[in-house]
């Protein structure tokens, strides 16, 4: 590993508190690589294990890793089925590294719309990790930030067709916690890997102020320097919040 991208160098009291990625590009790895899609989508489930690693190691509290969008659910059947089947793998070799890792796994998205060859590790394992409180690993399954903001108004609706909540009563904090990221901090930090720049449908709300990085690499290549690169950066941006420089 290059010293220049050593964990040292980065300030410990400066670590995000919660970190979202959304993880793009397996496509045009394999497509680089004259491969099926597929393959480029299992060595991203390699650098997912690589970045759950780092994240532990260094103590990040929270990672969200968008897994799977619920626009997703278009891409052809074949390719579809193939990520399901992955994910299944991954939840089912993954529980014991997150059992002994302390790792809680937590999901969002319209988890309804998962097939059961996922949903029933899924539950296994989220089951057999919650009293774990290390890193909080949630992954966005079948997520879109939109239908997650559609979900949020029906149940505040209601509640005030109830009579249990008053409009007057509903508040920013009423919102975050009727989203599914519920309990989890706003993240600090949003990655995007493949150059897209946009955001997909990923996270709107709880993005407002969280610091955006993009970067051309691909997600099978994305890596613990590179990561580590990002945190230095991170630590090095002023955060205003719409207020004025403290110095
Ligand atoms: C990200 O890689 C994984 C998922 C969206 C499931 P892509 O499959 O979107 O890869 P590209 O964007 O086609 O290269
Ligand atoms: C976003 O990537 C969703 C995930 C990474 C799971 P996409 O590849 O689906 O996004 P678009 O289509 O380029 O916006
Ligand atoms: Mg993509």
């Amino acid at each position: 590993m290059n010293s220049s991208a050593s964990p040292v160098a980065l300030d410990p009291h400066g670590l995000p508190r919660h970190v979202a990625i959304i993880m793009d590009g397996n496509g045009r790895w394999a497509k680089q690589r004259l491969l099926n899609r597929v393959k480029g989508h299992e060595k991203g489930a390699e650098a997912v294990r690589d970045t759950v690693k780092t994240c532990r190691e260094l103590g990040i509290p929270c990672l969200t890793l968008y897994a799977f969008s619920t626009e997703n659910w278009q891409r052809p059947s074949h390719e579809v089925e193939a990520l399901m089947g992955l994910l299944k793998r991954f939840l089912e070799t993954e529980y014991d590294n997150m059992t002994s890792n302390n790792i809680r796994l937590g999901v969002i998205g319209e988890i309804a719309d998962l097939p059961s060859e996922v949903r029933v590790p899924l539950d296994r394992v989220m089951e057999g990790t919650r009293a774990n409180d290390g890193l909080r690993l949630t992954l966005a399954l079948s997520y879109g930030s939109r239908p997650e903001i559609v979900h949020m108004v029906r149940a505040l609706a209601a509640a005030v067709q109830r009579g249990d909540l008053a409009p007057d009563e509903i508040h920013e904090a009423t919102v975050s916690e009727h989203l599914y990221t519920r309990g989890l901090p706003d993240p600090d930090i949003l990655i995007r890997t493949s150059g897209e720049l946009r955001l997909s449908n990923f996270l709107l709300w709880q993005l407002a102020y969280t610091e955006l990085f993009f970067t051309p690499t691909l997600w099978p290549d994305f890596n613990r320097d590179e990561f580590i690169g990002i945190l230095r950066a991170f630590q090095n941006r002023e955060r205003r919040f719409g207020t004025v420089d403290p110095a």
